[in-house]
């Protein structure tokens, strides 16, 4: 990712729809500075756009008060922000202990294969055209139901490689979205 300037003309091309200045504005007012409420500002941008833009990152620091340079530090440290759009299926597998020794690892590698995809890289990674993106994630609290995943809302427990098979399976043949993907 391209560093965000210190001045934000770009923040300016970013269209914020009222309901989410709204409740950015909401965030920041439970703080007794406004850059206390970063990871939450950041959080709402990320639920709305999909991932933080350096637009949205500057529009983040305006708001907060702060540099650009502050808010791309918080960014790119804690692993649940993305500063790349994820695909339209985004699955999101659990690498920790319990879900390491039920299997996890080795659902990640299959989903990896049949994608396409690395199955040595741990990070996100989205196919060439756009439709699917895996990563592996910290735990995600169910770690009595190992191994566990997420695909896009959808958390499947005790996942076995035939669901992931499955899985991938009724992604494919979902009915495109209205822009095609
Ligand atoms: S270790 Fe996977 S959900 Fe906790």
């Amino acid at each position: 990712m391209n560093t965000p300037s210190s001045a934000s003309p770009a923040a300016g091309c970013l269209r914020i729809p009222p309901a989410l200045e709204a409740a950015v504005a909401e965030r920041i007012a439970r703080y007794p500075q406004p850059r206390g409420a970063a990871l939450m500002v950041l959080h709402a941008l990320q639920d709305h756009f999909g991932f933080l833009s350096n637009e949205a990152i500057e529009w983040a620091a305006a708001r907060l008060g702060v540099q650009p340079m502050q808010v791309l530090e918080l960014a790119t440290f804690y692993p649940m922000f993305r500063q790349e759009p994820p695909g339209r299926f985004h699955f999101k597998i659990c690498r920790t202990l319990s879900c390491a020794l039920a299997g996890s690892l080795a659902l990640h590698a299959r989903l990896c294969d049949r994608l396409g995809l690395d199955p040595a890289s741990h990070g996100p990674q989205t196919t060439a055209d756009g439709r699917f993106t895996v990563e592996l994630v910290e735990c995600l609290a169910s770690c009595h139901t190992a191994p566990v995943l997420f695909c896009n809302q959808t958390f499947c427990e005790k996942a076995t490689p035939e669901q992931v098979d499955r899985m991938i399976e009724e992604c494919r043949s979902a009915p495109p979205e209205a822009d095609g993907s």
